[in-house]
């Protein structure tokens, strides 16, 4: 059980110096006698930084599709390798935003009816969809001879990338435009992400992914 003395002490304000100018000063004189607790500076960390992006290590894993004669027959490899990377960062995108969805539906249940903002049957509708998008993707995968299990480096980074926006959703601290905000960002992304899909799909002969959608 959550005292209310706990939630005032998590919903007052954290910061804004200027509320007090006193403990402002304190501050700013114990954050000058302090000593870091580590050697260095940023030039440091950018050094550090360097070696490791010399290395040059890939992210991800490229490893798609099968040595078998049916996958990529008669295509540009380069070319379907960049579709199914694109691919797999679809099929990334789309479980994320499955579960988003999920967030949101969780957050506007436990909130009630009442709560600006979508139903909760256009989440479920939503949701469903998106589920929809991920296992359309799941199967194209699969047909190309390609391995949806992989993690491509597209995934990878679409995966990484969209994950401030889970934190948004399924922080308890947010509001309903904040979420919906966020959720915002998911979708134009995902827009253009298609978008670009479709473009590569017409590229390589694959015209019936649009049709699919
Ligand atoms: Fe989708």
């Amino acid at each position: 059980m959550k005292s209310t003395g706990a939630k005032q002490a998590m919903t007052g304000n954290r910061t804004g110096m200027q509320t007090s100018p006193a403990l402002a000063e304190e501050l700013i004189e114990g954050s000058s006698s302090a000593v870091p607790s580590s050697e260095g500076g940023v030039e440091d960390i950018a050094e550090y930084r360097g070696e490791y992006i010399a290395e040059g290590f890939p992210i991800g894993s490229m490893l798609m599709m099968p040595a078998s004669e049916e996958a990529g027959a008669g295509e540009d490899e380069a070319g379907m390798a960049v579709f199914l990377d694109k691919l797999s960062e679809r099929l990334a995108f789309e479980r994320m935003g499955t579960r988003l969805y999920e967030a949101l539906l969780n957050r506007c249940e436990t909130l009630g009816e009442m709560t600006p903002g979508p139903t909760l049957e256009q989440i479920e509708h939503i949701g469903r969809e998106e589920l929809e998008h991920f296992l359309l993707i799941n199967r194209t995968i699969t047909e190309l001879g390609g391995d949806p299990t992989v993690q491509s480096p597209c995934a990878d980074v679409a995966g990484v990338t969209s994950m401030g926006i889970m934190q948004v959703l399924t922080d308890p601290r947010s509001s309903m435009a904040q979420c919906l905000q966020a959720l915002l960002t998911a979708e134009l992304t995902d827009n253009d992400g298609w978008r670009l899909l479709i473009q590569l799909a017409d590229n390589l002969g694959h015209d019936g992914i649009e049709s699919r959608v």
